[in-house]
């Protein structure tokens, strides 16, 4: 894996690469790589000649008290993985280039933004779409691969990037999982081996959800109210949201009809967890 932790070489890279009628496939990441990650770097290698990841610690998407100054890294391990799975450049800003002093300009999606994870995280989506504004700028991929576990980080990015007329496929994955079903995610790490075990009723209750939903339950109160009372039984668990929305606009629908995004943020102990699920009626 070819390592560029300047702005200008990965731009004049994607410049030549482009030139000599190469596709770009990109991974936009924040590192500390998970077999989630890997999933969308093998699509990518399926589907473009250059597959590039990016891993940026992007300080414009944490609010003040959360987990910037203590997110985990491990560029050795990232350099091995983005390697295993076939990826050619691994792209490391620093983020005194991404946002050298004086920078003035963020992104605002309006409406999907100011829901679900938007409440409780107001500057965060702002923040996702400057950033990755800036990766597809620099790294000019023709496809660009985001997992479907932030469902609304990926409603976000193909709308920003359809109204801005960008010119980049956006794919989502489907969520990649542990054994026991908890989604892989970069935080998993902070849980300890108690708050791991009860991390799973965030799966569990998705389960319970669509189990419900596929034996004809239309209300949507009762479906969260099921998925409350789960995650209440466990003794680490604190429910942000749950909401059960349409996929496209985010917004609620009751009665449930048509295509149905379950969503959902949980505190485990102090690490904020998300996942979801989508249902067809
Ligand atoms: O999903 C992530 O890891 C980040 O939000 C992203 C898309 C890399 C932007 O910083």
């Amino acid at each position: 894996v070819k390592l560029v932790d300047n702005i200008q070489r990965m731009s004049m890279l994607s410049k030549i690469l482009k030139k000599e009628g190469k596709s770009i496939g990109f991974v936009p990441t924040m590192g500390y790589l998970h077999d989630g990650h890997m999933s969308l770097v093998r699509a990518a290698r399926q589907h473009t000649d250059v597959v590039v990841i990016s891993i940026f610690v992007n300080p414009a998407q944490f609010g003040p008290g959360e987990d910037l100054q203590k997110y985990p890294k491990d560029i050795k391990h990232d350099e091995e993985m983005a390697g295993l799975a076939g990826a050619d450049v691994l792209f490391c800003p620093s983020i005194s280039e991404m946002y050298p002093e004086g920078y003035a300009t963020y992104i605002n999606v309006e409406h999907l933004t100011e829901t679900l994870c938007g409440k409780s995280r107001p500057e965060h989506f702002r923040g996702v779409a400057t950033v990755v504004a800036k990766l597809f700028g620099i790294v000019k991929p023709d496809i660009a691969y985001f997992g479907q576990k932030d469902a609304q980080q990926a409603a976000v990015i193909k709308k920003m990037s359809e109204d801005l007329n960008m010119d980049v496929e956006i794919k989502v994955l489907p969520i990649a999982r542990e054994k026991d079903g908890l989604a892989m995610s970069s935080r998993n790490v902070y849980l300890s081996a108690a708050e791991r075990k009860d991390a799973v009723c965030l799966k569990e209750a998705l389960d319970k959800a669509e189990s419900a939903i596929k034996a004809g339950e239309r209300d949507p109160k009762v479906i969260i109210n099921g998925m409350k009372k789960l995650i209440a039984s466990k003794a680490n668990a604190r429910i942000d949201y749950i909401e059960v929305v349409d996929p496209k606009n985010l917004r609620p629908i009751v009665p449930l009809s048509g295509d149905i995004l379950i969503a959902m943020a949980v505190f485990i102990g102090n690490t904020r967890l998300i996942d979801n699920a989508t249902v067809k009626i």
